[in-house]
């Protein structure tokens, strides 16, 4: 009995110390928002880019790797619809030549694909389905390397979105590296745990 109360104070004044440190020093004593950002984004291969987007985006502020996760998804929606517009202007040029032209039907087809994958990606994250934002992210993926090999298969053709199918590419690894965290985490853990299994 006797140990039971005085393990129970211990705790109680354990707790009260911890409550003044915290009082004290904000910051310390859990993970920060910023060092989830920061773990977040080391562990994927585009650490720069992960950062320049998270640290930009107002709704990353106090959200969990989950909803980091849904920030960098809408991000790549955003970015897939910019490119399918954009190719939409260029086929509009009347001075491409045949190959050209082609080569922009193929590639506005292989990101209308794409943008359904990322939308259904999306979908996917509100019920947790992990393995199909993996499958879809990757068939996003490939339907923008298929656009760019087109371009590849006549000399003195260029693809004319070069710069931004490897910016949506560097996007999907960086989803594929987050979901592969989340799907072996709980959804709700944003302290270092996250990390350590
Ligand atoms: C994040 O939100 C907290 C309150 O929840 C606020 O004090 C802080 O200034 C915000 N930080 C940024 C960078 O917006
Ligand atoms: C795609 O997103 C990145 C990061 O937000 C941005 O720098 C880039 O301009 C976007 N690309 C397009 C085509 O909008
Ligand atoms: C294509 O050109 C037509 C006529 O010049 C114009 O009305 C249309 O808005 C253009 N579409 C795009 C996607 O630029």
């Amino acid at each position: 009995m006797k140990l039971i109360s005085i393990a129970a104070m211990a705790i109680t004044v354990l707790s009260m110390t911890h409550f003044q440190i915290l009082a004290d020093n904000p910051q310390k004593p859990f993970l920060t928002n910023a060092d989830l950002i920061t773990k977040t984004c080391s562990s994927t291969p585009y650490n720069d880019l992960c950062l320049s987007i998270l640290e930009s985006s107002p709704n990353s502020n106090g959200t969990d790797l989950y909803g980091l996760t849904e920030i960098m998804l809408y991000i790549a929606a955003e970015n897939v619809s910019l490119i399918h517009e954009h190719l939409m202007e260029l086929q509009n040029n009347t001075e491409m030549d045949t190959f050209m032209d082609e080569c922009l039907t193929d590639c506005l087809e292989n990101y209308q694909d794409a943008t359904d994958q990322i939308e259904d990606s999306i979908t996917a994250l509100e019920f947790k389905a992990y393995h199909d934002i993996k499958t879809w992210v990757a068939a996003a993926m490939n339907d923008g390397a298929v656009c760019e090999n087109g371009f590849k298969e006549k000399p003195d053709h260029k693809s004319p979105i070069v710069e931004m199918s490897k910016v949506f590419d560097q996007i999907c690894s960086i989803i594929l590296a987050m979901t592969n965290i989340l799907s072996q985490g709980n959804r709700n853990m944003n302290s270092e745990d996250i990390f350590n299994f």
